[in-house]
């Protein structure tokens, strides 16, 4: 609602500020809207409306803040800051940016396309890719404004909502060591809403560059999770994501108020005065209040519709109820919020003419900004606030609402089921606004409520508004993005070609050409090969060969193939060459003194690979285009042709099927990049990795390097010592100490190791 007035208890720090380093670091914040705009009609500064300033303004920050936002004006900072009262904390940097440029990412993109959707409002997204060009602009425009302003070491960047998502990724461009953090203060919706936009990739790979991304709701968060899931194929836990080797994290931070300025100041002589002239005026009525900025997503039609059944319904209440609904103007160059502004209007004029008498206006219609006390008397005067919204991140009306209660003459909030702040108010008479009739029936329930109920889940609602403030919310957040900050440094070196020529790889390599005997453990599809439609289709490029051929028998290293594939096609494959051959995961090798292929595996197989055969045969059934892979020990159903969504689902049944099938066999289940396999006990790349140190090397004076991409290739990487060398190959996270990002630079890499 509202600045919080600075408070006596936390006196704004002096101005002689002692260093930033002892201080901790300096905040950052980083939205499109400025706390403050110029007014024309008033002709001055004036603060912001609109959650997210209110959310930020209610923060009594105990440390200088820097705040970045946007306009079209070239503004004075200093006259900005002088309209909020707490501007020695808050230095304000507006960063001008022209219209022509303004008027397509903010109407267009941000209001056009990306609120309609997160809003799941998919019927009012006017797609326009010209728009989201000038998005990325934008986003660019601050990230180097920001690189200007701040550094790694001193400041913490917080930047706010879905105007800015890409403001990290294109701050890693420059700066790799960040501390910036993303706060999404609308929901995130189900993927199947955010999967139809076109720009989805770009955004969500964008996102995964901030160190910690906040939502207000679990829900939320969860829907973001499954969305990267779906449509990236980034797996995730609930709180962390670990992408590119740095690790993302998550967290859910509802938005809160500043409860105590807002309870001190309904308390206000001013206040009760404002109330006091309203209750002679309204004297034998009873008032419902609503206040929402101009917008579809509040559902105002939905209101109007329920007090009118309401009316409709319960005649008693008829001349005696009266609604008070304020209407903060936005966004008022967006076509569809004009068109919403008729459609309200002429809907409030029915109703008022359909019920209104000489002596009774049922609805009192107020379209423009409210002064604060004016507000917090009519939350006073009002006996219910309802709140209607289809979807709203949070709704901190509904909260501003109870902290501006007196426990003598309580009102009561019914609260849409579809606003995230229902998570945090379990008190509030939680309706669903679709259903007219019977939000209708709350409300009349609510109002004839007895005054100690009411005020009795008041008091539980602010006891919790009074422990967790907007203040704690800003701690919080900022805490824990301090926190991801230190541990989002690199898990993993990537591997970019052309190397620098000082790369720590080149002496890394150095190192291991220093031992006496070298070997290079590699595995076969997604690493020497891309993976195949078909798995036969699979063959090693003539120049791969080569590279491995060179490396063998001019630079000293066996290579040894360690594949999941079955012997007869690593003959196949490898027949005319004198490399050693893994496999099945390390089941069987072929030795190339004896000339004949030895087993690693002592258990039996044929107590449990016909009933493997058997539940994988079900699955091979019900999902199309997916097939078994018969090997001496293991088999392995495929789905990468598969329909994603149906044939995960299936993977994970079919997972869990062969998990508890096999518990009692020496068999195990593993799934893999599009597989699932059941394989004996011992066929792991790990198992043959110690083995062969232990048997086959002189492990003193031995080194390897070792190169996989799948899920199967980490037992191996994790058996490795610290002086061998480790590469994943692809995204996913892994347990190698390096990174090439893609099959295509094995090639390269192969060749550096003949070059270094
Ligand atoms: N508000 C305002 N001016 C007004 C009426 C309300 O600034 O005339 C404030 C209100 O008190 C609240 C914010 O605007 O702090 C609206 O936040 P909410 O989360 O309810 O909705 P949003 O605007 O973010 O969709
Ligand atoms: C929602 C958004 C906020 C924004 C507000 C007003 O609350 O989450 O980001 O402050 O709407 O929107 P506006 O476009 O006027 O800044």
């Amino acid at each position: 609602m509202w600045q919080a007035p600075p408070s006596k208890s936390q006196p704004p720090p002096s101005k002689s500020q002692p260093p930033l380093a002892e201080r901790g670091k300096r905040w950052v914040v980083v939205s499109n809207r400025l706390p403050a705009h110029y007014d024309t009609r008033k002709r001055k500064f004036v603060i912001s409306s609109g959650g997210l300033v209110s959310s930020l303004l209610g923060v009594n920050y105990q440390r200088p803040i820097l705040w970045l936002g946007l306009t079209t004006e070239s503004w004075d900072a200093k006259e900005i800051a002088a309209s909020l009262k707490i501007s020695d904390r808050i230095e304000v940097v507006p960063l001008t940016v022209a219209a022509e440029l303004y008027d397509p990412y903010y109407n267009k993109f941000c209001n056009g396309v990306l609120w309609p959707l997160l809003h799941y409002e998919t019927h009012s997204v006017s797609w326009d890719f010209d728009a989201w060009q000038k998005y990325q602009k934008v986003n660019r425009l601050v990230a180097t404004t920001l690189l200007k302003l701040t550094s790694a070491n001193d400041d913490l960047i917080w930047v706010h909502d879905f105007h800015l998502m890409l403001v990290a990724a294109q701050l890693r461009l420059k700066r790799q060591r960040q501390g910036v953090g993303f706060f999404l203060h609308v929901p995130f919706p189900s993927y199947e809403i955010f999967r139809q936009l076109p720009f989805r990739s770009a955004i969500l790979r964008a996102l995964l560059n901030f160190d910690l991304i906040g939502f207000h709701d679990y829900s939320y968060l969860m829907h973001f999770t499954q969305t990267l899931h779906y449509v990236l194929g980034i797996n995730s836990s609930f709180n962390r994501i670990h992408f590119k080797g740095r690790s993302v994290d998550l967290g859910v931070y509802p938005v809160s108020i500043p409860t105590a300025a807002i309870n001190k100041a309904a308390r206000s002589k001013r206040v009760k005065e404002i109330c006091a002239n309203y209750r002679r005026r309204f004297r034998d009525k009873k008032i419902i209040l609503g206040v929402d900025r101009l917008d579809y997503i509040k559902g105002i039609d939905l209101k109007l519709d329920i007090f009118h059944a309401f009316l409709q319904g319960y005649p008693d209440y008829r001349s005696k109820v009266s609604l008070i609904q304020v209407i903060v103007p936005s966004r008022t160059d967006v076509p569809a919020y004009q068109q919403l502004k008729e459609n309200i209007e002429g809907r409030i004029g029915y109703i008022n003419g359909y019920w209104g008498k000489a002596d009774y206006v049922p609805i009192y219609y107020i379209y423009n900004s409210m002064q604060f006390h004016e507000l917090l008397a009519l939350c006073q005067l009002s006996d219910a606030l309802l709140i209607t919204s289809k979807r709203d991140g949070m709704n901190l009306v509904a909260l501003e609402y109870v902290a501006a209660q007196m426990p003598a003459q309580p009102g009561q909030v019914l609260l849409s089921e579809f606003a995230g702040a229902v998570s945090i108010m379990p008190n509030a008479i939680a309706i669903n606004p679709w259903h007219v009739e019977k939000s209708a029936a709350q409300l009349q329930h609510a109002l004839q409520e007895d005054h100690e109920i009411i005020a009795a889940r008041n008091a539980q609602m602010l006891d919790y508004l009074q422990d967790y403030t907007g203040g704690e919310w800003a701690d919080s957040f900022m805490t824990d993005l301090l926190k991801s900050a230190r541990r989002s440094v690199k898990l993993v070196e990537d591997i970019n070609f052309p190397l620098r020529k000082n790369s720590p790889l080149l002496e890394k390599i150095k190192k291991i050409k220093a031992h006496r005997q070298r070997f290079l453990f590699v595995d076969f599809d997604g690493t020497l090969v891309p993976i195949q439609p078909r798995p036969e289709q699979a063959a090693i490029a003539a120049e791969t060969l080569q590279a491995l051929t060179t490396l063998q028998a001019q630079q000293g290293f066996a290579v040894v193939i360690v594949s999941g594939r079955d012997r007869n096609f690593l003959w196949q494959q490898f027949a005319s060459q004198t490399f050693m051959l893994a496999a099945e995961h390390g089941a069987e090798y072929y030795d190339r003194q004896q000339e004949c292929w030895h087993s690693l595996v002592s258990s039996p197989q044929d107590s449990w690979l016909p009933l493997a055969l058997q539940m994988m045969e079900y699955y091979r059934q019900r999902v199309p285009s997916s097939f078994i892979e018969k090997k001496a020990y293991s088999l392995c159903w495929h789905y990468r042709n598969s329909p994603v969504l149906y044939a995960t689902y299936q993977a994970r049944k079919l997972t869990e099927e062969l998990e508890f099938g096999l518990a009692n066999f020496p068999a195990v289940v593993a799934s893999g990049k599009r597989i699932v396999e059941a394989k004996a006990i011992e066929a792991s790349k790990g198992a043959f990795t110690g083995w062969f140190i232990k048997n086959c090397m002189d492990a003193a004076d031995a080194s390897i390097v070792a190169l996989g991409d799948d899920q199967t290739d980490e037992e191996l990487f994790i058996a490795l010592r610290p002086h061998d060398l480790s590469i994943k190959v692809g995204m996913e996270e892994t347990k190698a100490a390096w990174r090439l990002s893609e099959q295509q630079d094995v090639l390269t890499f192969l060749r550096l190791l003949i070059s270094a």
